[in-house]
């Protein structure tokens, strides 16, 4: 891989500001190894808590022709089995790993967190902001700024040495002041933006809701320009580092994130359209980008577009 994305995040050097988004392929150290094998500079495991958990009944994944709608229901092993796979992960790969809580509560994250660094990751992603778990958890954490001030100062705490990312929802009065509050609470850096909604979608001919959660989080192309926006939002608000989702499929969108202020660019239903050859491809069509321009370091051009 070219030298020219090498990507400092957190004071690490990663090959590229690739990342896999929390909730694909982050179950097992193989098809996490797989993923930094072609090309993501780290990897988000599946988000976990303290003890294994089902999830919602299926269908949980539905595809239309904008993006995807999921009410996977945080289904995991718990964090016993998940420290088991980050270390093995770090044995086989060099690769960033981030490994991504939840919890039913807010003592739930600080233990989850305190667990989960048994096995060192390069951060711990706290996610306060799933939006399909409503009908059991109640409204995410992350819509209110107390209970995020909260979670954020918990897990700080939890976490000793591993720095934490608070992963915020666009469904909160104001991603920017939530932002500062992390920021004013211990993050040490922010990941924008979790999945949109729940939306639903209708099959006509049962004429039923299609997911058996009914709702779901919706991803893909279709929250690319939401993702962006609240990017540039924080971005012009914190000097946190930010990982960026929600919607990137090519290497004009992951510079779209940059220009906004991203430091990483993570993926996750982009993997469905172009399975995980998707880093591969960015990674190559970004060091054309920017040989083309006699770009040496993404960050000549970072936050390019908050001026
Ligand atoms: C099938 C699926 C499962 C997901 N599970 C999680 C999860 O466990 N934890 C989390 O923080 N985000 C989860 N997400 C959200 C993604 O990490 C990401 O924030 C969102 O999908 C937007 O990025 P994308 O458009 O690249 O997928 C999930 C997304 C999908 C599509």
């Amino acid at each position: 891989m070219s030298d020219l994305l090498e990507t400092l995040f957190l004071s690490k050097i990663y090959q590229s500001p690739l990342v896999l988004a929390s909730g694909v392929l982050g179950l097992t150290a193989d098809s996490m190894r797989r993923v930094l094998e072609a090309g993501a500079g780290a990897v988000t495991t599946k988000s976990f808590g303290l003890e294994p958990r089902k999830g919602h009944a299926c269908p949980v994944i539905l595809p239309y022709h904008s993006g995807l709608l999921n009410a996977v229901g945080l289904s995991n092993p718990g964090v016993d089995e998940m420290v088991k796979e980050i270390k093995k992960l770090h044995q086989e790969s060099k690769g960033g790993i981030f490994a991504s809580v939840f919890g039913k509560t807010p003592e739930d994250f600080g233990e989850v967190t305190k667990k989960a660094c048994e096995a060192t990751p390069d951060l711990i992603e706290v996610n306060v902001s799933c939006p399909n778990v409503a009908s059991e958890f109640g409204a995410p954490f992350g819509a209110d700024e107390f209970s995020v001030a909260n979670i954020t100062r918990i897990v700080k705490k939890a976490a000793g040495d591993v720095p934490i990312s608070i992963k915020l929802t666009i469904h909160c009065p104001s991603i920017e002041k939530m932002a500062r509050v992390c920021e004013e609470n211990g993050a040490d850096a922010l990941t924008a933006i979790n999945t949109v909604g729940p939306g639903m979608l209708i099959d006509t001919g049962v004429m039923k809701p299609i997911l058996a959660n009914k709702v779901g989080g919706v991803s893909g192309p279709a929250i690319f320009p939401l993702a962006l926006k609240a990017v540039w939002e924080i971005c012009a608000n914190s000097s946190l580092p930010i990982i960026a989702t929600g919607g990137v499929r090519t290497a004009d969108e992951a510079l779209q994130m940059i220009m906004a202020g991203a430091t990483m660019v993570s993926i996750g239903s982009g993997i469905y359209y172009k399975d995980i050859e998707i880093f591969t491809h960015i990674n190559q069509d970004l060091t054309a980008w920017m040989e083309a321009r006699h770009i040496h370091s993404l960050e000549t051009i970072r936050g390019a577009a908050l001026e």
